[in-house]
């Protein structure tokens, strides 16, 4: 869906000048507002607590991702520039505060690019990182039997359309929604095969810019963790009626695994 995610990657090379205004700025706005509520994150969210997630990834360009192995992250192809040698992300990982002492910080060394991404669909890519970082990693779901009921999404992006980045990890959850009524959504923008939507009718929950990248996971049958999603677009963030657009990860299971034992 060209005309969506143009945009977007635009917002995502903001979010990265954001992040790197908010490490300047002291805890400012949330703390300042005299607001009744805590200020929800990742739209609607609440903060994650250290440990939760391990296998969540911040990346320096201002996308999420997870330990696909613990020296590979999977994120979005729409976070990167294309494939080969990198050496200019950094991840950050092992914490949900990014300013924490304890953060692990290790530089790419190369990136894969979904084999076929033009800016529609195919919304994946592998970052290998100059060391492995050991911390648990985060299983792909490689059928379909997970791709119903009520997902988690985390990341570090904007809490509300046009909001800043997060020093702070969040939450929420999201329900699956459906690629007829997606699409109905969309005007047909969906690609099934290779998307998989979430949220809520009305709206209120969502990623949001600068969780691109991220996964969106549940719990499989044996109670582990398991990746059914990339966060990759959506109309604005959290609007009614405009569920969240997530790369289908079951359908790229194969391709990804076969990309990560040859990077
Ligand atoms: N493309 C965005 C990014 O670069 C993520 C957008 C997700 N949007 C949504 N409404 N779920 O961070």
């Amino acid at each position: 869906m060209k005309n969506f995610l143009k945009p977007l990657k635009r917002y995502a090379a903001i979010g990265a000048v954001a992040l790197a205004a908010f490490s300047l700025q002291p805890l400012n706005a949330q703390a300042a507002a005299p607001s009744p509520k805590p200020s929800p994150s990742v739209v609607g969210g609440t903060r994650a607590a250290q440990g939760e997630f391990p296998w969540m990834v911040r990346l320096s360009m201002g996308c999420g991702g997870a330990l696909y192995t613990q020296q590979i992250v999977l994120t979005a192809a729409h976070c990167v520039d294309g494939s080969g040698a990198n050496t200019s992300i950094t991840a950050t990982a092992g914490v949900v505060d990014l300013q924490s002492g304890s953060a692990v910080k290790v530089k790419s060394t190369r990136v894969l690019q979904a084999p076929g991404y033009n800016g529609s669909g195919k919304d994946w890519a592998l970052i290998k990182l100059a060391k492995p970082i050991n911390l648990p990693t985060l299983a792909i779901a490689t059928t379909t039997a997970f791709n119903s009921g009520t997902f988690d999404v985390a990341g570090w992006g904007a809490r509300s359309e046009g909001g800043g980045q997060q020093r702070y990890l969040y939450k929420a959850k999201v329900p699956f929604v459906s690629d007829a009524s997606c699409n109905s959504s969309y005007s047909g923008g969906i690609i099934p095969d290779e998307e998989i939507c979430a949220g809520f009718e009305q709206g209120g929950v969502d990623t949001c810019q600068g969780d691109s990248g991220g996964p969106m996971f549940r719990k499989a049958n044996n109670n582990q963790w398991i990746q059914v999603g990339i966060v990759s677009w959506g109309e604005g963030c959290a609007r009614a009626g405009f569920p969240g657009v997530y790369t289908e990860v079951s359908t790229f299971a194969s391709a990804i695994q076969s990309a990560a034992s040859g990077l």
